[in-house]
C-alpha cells in the first residue's frame, strides 16, 4: 500500500470512530471506566457519614452510591447501613422491592422474624447475638425486636444499590 492510500485508510477509520464516538451513550460507562473515575478515598466508605433515617425507636446511617460511587458500578451493586435499635424496641414490618439484605449483629441480642410466602406463610424466627447473622431474601416481609437490655448495633447490607422499602400500612 503506497502512502496516499494508507494516509486515505487511517482518515476513514479515524471518521468512523467519530461517528461512533457520537452515538449517543445514555451515560453507560464500562466498569474499568467508573473505577478510573474515583479516588482510593472513594473505597473507603464510612456509614456514619452516610444519610440519616431517624425513628421514635431507631436511627439508621445509609451509605449509598449517592455519597459513596464505589457502591454502584456495572459489577458492583451495594447499600450499606448501620442501625441502632433501642432495648427492649420493635423496628417495623418492612420488605425491600429490589435487593436481599444481609443483616449482621454486632451487639445486643435481637430478634428477627421473616414471613415466608404463600397464603398462610410461616414465620421464620430466630434470636441473634452479637457476631451472628441473618439474611433477608429480596421481596419478603420482615422485622426485629431488641430483646436485650442494652441497645442493639446491627450493620446491614444489601445486594444492590436501591433496594427499595415498603411497610405494612
Ligand atoms: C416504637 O415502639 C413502640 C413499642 O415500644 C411501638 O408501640 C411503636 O409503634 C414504635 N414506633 C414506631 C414508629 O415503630
Amino acid at each position: 500500500m503506497n502512502s496516499m492510500s494508507s494516509l486515505i485508510v487511517l482518515f476513514f477509520v479515524s471518521f468512523l470512530g467519530s461517528c461512533f464516538g457520537a452515538i449517543p451513550s445514555f451515560g453507560m460507562q464500562s466498569a474499568t471506566e467508573i473505577r478510573e473515575s474515583l479516588k482510593d478515598s472513594d473505597f473507603r466508605i464510612r456509614v456514619q457519614k452516610g444519610g440519616l433515617l431517624e425513628s421514635e425507636n431507631f436511627t439508621a446511617r445509609i451509605a449509598n452510591f449517592k455519597k459513596f460511587p464505589a457502591l454502584a458500578g456495572q459489577d458492583v451493586q451495594s447499600e450499606i447501613a448501620a442501625v441502632v435499635l433501642k432495648a427492649g424496641k420493635p423496628f417495623f414490618k418492612h420488605l425491600h422491592p429490589r435487593g436481599a439484605e444481609t443483616l449482621n449483629v454486632l451487639e445486643g441480642v435481637l430478634r428477627v422474624e421473616l414471613q415466608k410466602e404463600g397464603i398462610n406463610p410461616e414465620i421464620i424466627k430466630n434470636v441473634l447475638k452479637a457476631g451472628e447473622s441473618t439474611v433477608f431474601p429480596q421481596g419478603l416481609f420482615h422485622d426485629a425486636f431488641c430483646v436485650s437490655k442494652s441497645d442493639c448495633r446491627f450493620n446491614v447490607v444489601f445486594n444492590t444499590a436501591d433496594p427499595g422499602l415498603v411497610v405494612v400500612v
